[in-house]
């Protein structure tokens, strides 16, 4: 049977330096979607990158004494950096300032403009230059913008214009058909009754006024406006309208575009209508996550509250960054980040629980047998419970990684870890090796604990891509069959002669009033 394929994308980061724990929080939830993906055996293909253009990357170009180029350029690396700090295992950077990119944006707008999709216009309307977006009066409250709530301007211009409006009724259709096309389901409520319902308007999609972006090929002092560049990415990434399109027929439809509450409406009304408009097959699902918020309030540079993503993964270490976005926030939900939140869960989740499962099990290893158990089989009264919850706990966590529930996944494996260390204070393998006389009932608890780390590490690796390296390592595991997903569902495939190699404290933990402190200081 043919491998089955996954393609997963993040929204395409706006090109500026002050990229925060927000937007690493989408990239992360994407990662590992992508490496779930790949554990249960799918041909993943992950596509992240920049959108480039536009008048705002054009004036900070400027204002950094860079040609716009320079500026997309440099922060192209920075972002790369990022995802690599980050752990972030995509196959894909897609940028829009790529040679490939322009010319199917080219492409695109002059099919569309052939067939009578798009005209020329003149545009009068309010413009908030941060979001590139036009909003009507009765969106811009007080002269401000809805969504960041800074000025807009009112411009008059001629443009060419989408004929959005023509795809109204089959998009509601769409949605309404499709019920997992909009995820989670209140965005796809609010998409039809604020938005479709009440009716679309056409869409401009051209600009005069700067020159950083996609020239109209037949009329080059319009400049393509920024969401048919972008949203074309997604498809334009895998070769659509290319010479090579191998992978675009491989993988296209997208399985799920992740993005952030704010560009739903883009991705489920623009985005579609184009691909209506283009004669190509609609994305499977959008997923709309919420925002991480700074003491309830929005995030970002000019504010003076993002945290840098860098700084975090350089004192705590990348897997710990990842847990707690994945842990402290349902996605799809709003979250809010604070330090104190981060730390208390660095010292219970992961040193307490894990950290200390691990080096109990690996310390009385180490003390009662030398390192190495022996190979008996033997069971105690307590070793049924634990069992129970093991047989459960990769279903479980399966199911909710399938929907994107990457919280209640971790939720489920630390219920296991809990259980474990329960198992020790239950067994009291002290007591057992005080006593003398019941090495097999020693040993055989050890196993069950040396075997439950071995799942452990398997479910949490979509989040932790570091830590079952740590785990296998010392409890000596290097058979991959033993590694897989599938091999998780079952207890006992670890050999009984666990021969261990007793190695550094996976997660220290930190002092939370003096680590409070240096970070109030920074
Ligand atoms: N360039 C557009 C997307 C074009 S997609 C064809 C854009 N860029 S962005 O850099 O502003 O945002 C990128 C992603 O990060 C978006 O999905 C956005 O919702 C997400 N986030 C930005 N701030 C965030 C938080 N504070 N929290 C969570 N996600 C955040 O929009």
């Amino acid at each position: 049977m043919a491998q089955k394929t996954f393609y997963i994308t993040t929204a395409l980061y706006y090109s500026n330096d002050n990229l925060h724990i927000g937007h690493a929080y989408e990239a992360v939830a994407t990662d590992a979607m992508a490496r779930y993906k790949r554990l249960r055996g799918y041909d993943v293909k992950f596509l992240t990158g920049m959108d480039e253009h536009g008048q705002k990357i054009e004036q900070a170009a400027l204002a950094a004494d860079r040609t716009p180029q320079q500026h997309v350029d440099y922060i192209a690396d920075l972002t790369k950096s990022l995802m690599k700090t980050l752990d972030i295992d995509y196959d894909i950077f897609w940028r829009t300032t790529d040679v490939a990119h322009k010319a199917a944006v080219k492409k695109i707008f002059n099919q569309l403009y052939e067939q009578g999709d798009i005209y020329k216009g003149a545009y009068e309307g309010l413009y908030c230059m941060p979001c590139e977006a036009f909003y009507t009066q009765t969106q811009v409250k007080g002269g401000k913008c809805p969504v960041c709530e800074r000025g807009v301007e009112s411009i008059k211009e001629e443009a060419y214009f989408f004929k959005l409006s023509k795809y109204q009724d089959a998009l509601i259709t769409h949605i309404e058909a499709n019920p997992e096309f909009i995820q989670p389901k209140s965005r796809a409520n609010e998409m039809l009754n604020n938005f479709l319902r009440p009716g679309l308007e056409d869409l401009c999609v051209s600009r005069t006024s700067f020159k950083w972006g996609v020239p109209v090929d037949f009329d080059p002092d319009h400049v393509v406006y920024v969401w048919i560049d972008a949203l074309s990415n997604y498809a334009v990434g895998l070769g659509y309208t290319g010479e090579d399109d191998a992978d675009y027929k491989k993988y296209w439809p997208a399985d799920v575009h992740i993005v952030g509450k704010d560009i739903v409406r883009f991705h489920t009304i623009i985005w579609p209508a184009l691909l209506m408009a283009l004669g190509q097959p609609l994305p499977k699902q959008v997923f709309g996550h919420g925002w991480l918020h700074i003491d309830g309030k929005k995030m970002g540079k000019s504010l003076g509250n993002a945290i840098d993503p860098n700084m975090l993964v350089g004192r705590y270490g990348v897997d710990a960054v990842r847990y707690f976005l994945m842990r402290e926030v349902v996605f799809g939900q709003d979250g809010n980040f604070t330090n104190e939140a981060l730390i208390t869960r660095i010292n219970a989740d992961l040193a307490n629980d894990l950290g200390n499962l691990l080096s109990r099990t690996v310390g009385m290893i180490d003390k009662y047998f030398g390192g190495k158990l022996p190979a008996v089989q033997s069971d105690t009264e307590f070793d049924e419970s634990l069992r129970e919850t093991a047989a459960m706990v990769a279903k479980k966590c399966e199911e909710a990684y399938d929907n994107m529930q990457f919280s209640d996944a971790l939720n489920e494996i630390w219920n296991f870890v809990r259980r474990a260390n329960k198992y020790i204070d239950e067994v009291m393998p002290w007591v057992l090796f005080k006593e003398g006389g019941k090495e097999d009932v020693l040993a055989g608890s050890l196993y069950m604990l040396a075997e439950s780390l071995r799942i452990i590490a398997i479910l949490i690796e979509p989040v932790m891509p570091n830590t079952p390296r740590h785990i296998y390592e010392q409890i000596n595991i290097n058979d991959d069959a033993i590694k897989t997903w599938e091999s998780a569902k079952k207890f006992g495939l670890l050999g009984r002669e666990v021969d261990i190699c007793k190695g550094d404290i996976v997660f220290p933990r930190i002092d939370l009033k003096k680590e409070l402190e240096e970070l109030a200081n920074l």
